[in-house]
């Protein structure tokens, strides 16, 4: 059984969908801190069964004992975490206990059981502003803000874990600008109150429920003037991870891959891209430029593909496809959300 810290979140839930489709028994650990527990029975509804479900907390040790002495886990898939950069600026102590200490706390449960085969969540925002893209896994870090911060710290603690202990299984995967929904339109980003990120800002325009898109800065040195991002559909994302277990199962390592396309989209080609795709109309206004953000970057994937066997198969017009079939179908059907 595969334990997914955070599964009821939005990369979790879809990482779920392909583990039940795949054949494996899934237990989802959530605290529903950033979701809601019917994703548990939209995600059957399209996998065709449904995952376990407990409601606990990562810094809860002794839920998480219980929860690996009455499961036969074989690995964890660690999503569990506070993501908003923003906020992790005004609160670094709330991101650094729930993303440092509780990633403590689960490893020190895994050990206990004797459970030591992870696939950890990490960001690109451990890059910080690249010097150089596409940015590969042997660019150093530089992360900008205690979010980032969190992720490289926890980073380091696993590659301190497999010096002290190479029987671990660890892959740490560094996703680059996850995106879009499942195809079904069941599951998809369902962000508490106004979003810090593109496209669920772009679908919420779309839909009506906020009049224009605010584009932060056209004055890039970009083709466009606006900000470069690789953005990768959350179910090539979800695959990857899949891809990481089977990479694991072979024998003991401790690896790092990007999870990106490769491939850098403007702001305002996303904007293009969505209109085309939902024939909406995305009123934008531009403003200054946002503190923090960098003009441009983009992955390099070929470590993900040469060690994992993985690749994005999904481009920009699919992810703009289904974020708008998974907008529409949550605005029509607000009493399963
Ligand atoms: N979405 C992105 O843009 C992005 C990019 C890079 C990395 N990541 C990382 O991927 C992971 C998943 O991101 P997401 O976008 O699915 O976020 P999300 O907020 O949708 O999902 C995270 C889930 O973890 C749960 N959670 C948070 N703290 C918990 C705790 N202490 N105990 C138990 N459950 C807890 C939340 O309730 C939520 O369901 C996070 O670690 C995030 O930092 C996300």
């Amino acid at each position: 059984m595969i334990l997914v810290t955070g599964g009821c979140g939005y990369i979790g839930s879809h990482t779920v969908v392909e583990l039940l489709s795949a054949g494996n028994e899934v237990l989802v650990l959530d605290n529903l801190s950033n979701s809601k527990v019917s994703v548990i029975d939209r995600v059957a509804r399209i996998a065709g069964r449904a995952p376990r479900f407990v409601k606990a907390d990562i810094l809860d040790r002794k839920a998480l004992d219980e929860v690996f002495k009455a499961h036969r886990i074989e690995a964890v898939i660690h999503f569990a975490g506070l993501k908003a950069v923003g906020e992790s600026v005004a609160q670094p102590q709330r991101y650094y206990e729930n993303n440092v200490a509780g990633t403590l706390v689960l490893l020190d449960a895994m050990a206990a059981a004797g459970v030591k085969q992870i696939v950890f969540s990490s960001s690109a925002t451990v890059y910080g502003d690249p010097e150089v893209v596409p940015v590969s896994e042997a660019a150093p870090y530089r992360p900008a803000s205690p979010y980032g911060r969190s992720k490289r710290m926890v980073e380091e603690l696993l590659f301190d874990l497999y010096a002290a202990d190479p029987e671990w299984r660890i892959a740490v995967l560094r996703y680059f600008n996850p995106v879009g929904a499942h195809p079904s339109a069941f599951i998809g980003e369902d962000p508490n109150g106004v979003p810090n990120n593109l496209m669920p800002y772009v679908t919420q325009v779309a839909i009506g429920q906020r009049p224009e898109l605010s584009i932060f800065g056209d004055d890039y040195p970009t083709p466009d003037g606006t900000g470069i991002r690789d953005y990768i559909h959350v179910v090539d994302l979800a695959l990857g991870h899949l891809a990481a277990l089977t990479a694991l199962s072979d024998a003991p390592t401790c690896l790092v891959a990007n999870l990106g396309t490769g491939q850098g989209y403007s702001v305002k080609q996303v904007v293009d891209a969505f209109e085309k795709a939902s024939g909406q109309r995305i009123p934008v206004k531009i403003t200054g430029r946002r503190a923090g953000d960098v003009p441009c970057y983009f992955a390099d994937p070929s470590y993900a593909r040469t060690r994992l066997g993985w690749t994005a198969q999904r481009g920009l017009d699919d992810i703009c496809r289904d974020a708008w079939r998974w907008q529409s179908w949550a605005a029509a059907h607000p009493e399963e959300l």
